[in-house]
């Protein structure tokens, strides 16, 4: 029965993050500072992927603002393609593996085969927006 195969195994267990890709990560912070109130909790460059982000909290979640630090990141090119805006949503769940290995069991495309290091410490891995609803996912370990 469908109903008991998604109660049991692996599951998501909040939304960790909204990433939201941005020309100007300090423009982006000063934009919510004003309009919404919040502040940065938590600012990185991740070199491996060409990104600076900032998380601001929102209640148990982060807006995330990803910037792209060189022409060939994967953001720079987001941002060429379709300007600012909605870039991925990222899940939390208890362990990676087990949840990444659950969309390869049920036939999604992943872009990272195995979990790998993210940001503030986290595991991560990233799965295809192609058979995923048209959204890119991040599945979060903290
Ligand atoms: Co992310």
């Amino acid at each position: 029965m469908s109903g008991s195969a998604a109660s049991t195994g692996p599951k998501l267990s909040a939304i960790d993050h909204v990433a939201i890709a941005v020309h100007d990560l300090d423009a982006g912070i000063e934009h919510y500072r004003v309009t919404y109130g919040v502040d940065v909790a938590h600012r990185e460059r991740v070199e491996s992927d060409g990104v600076e982000e900032a998380l601001i909290k929102v209640g148990g979640s982060y807006v995330q603002l990803v910037c792209p630090t060189r022409p060939d990141s994967p953001v720079a090119k987001f941002l060429a393609k379709k300007g600012e805006g909605l870039h991925h949503v990222g899940y939390r769940v208890a362990d990676c593996a087990a949840a990444l290995q659950r969309v390869i069991d049920n036939g999604g495309k992943v872009i990272d085969e195995v979990p790998r290091p993210g940001s503030r410490g986290t595991t991560v891995a990233f799965i295809h927006p192609k058979g995923g609803l048209g959204t890119l996912i991040e599945l979060v370990q903290e």
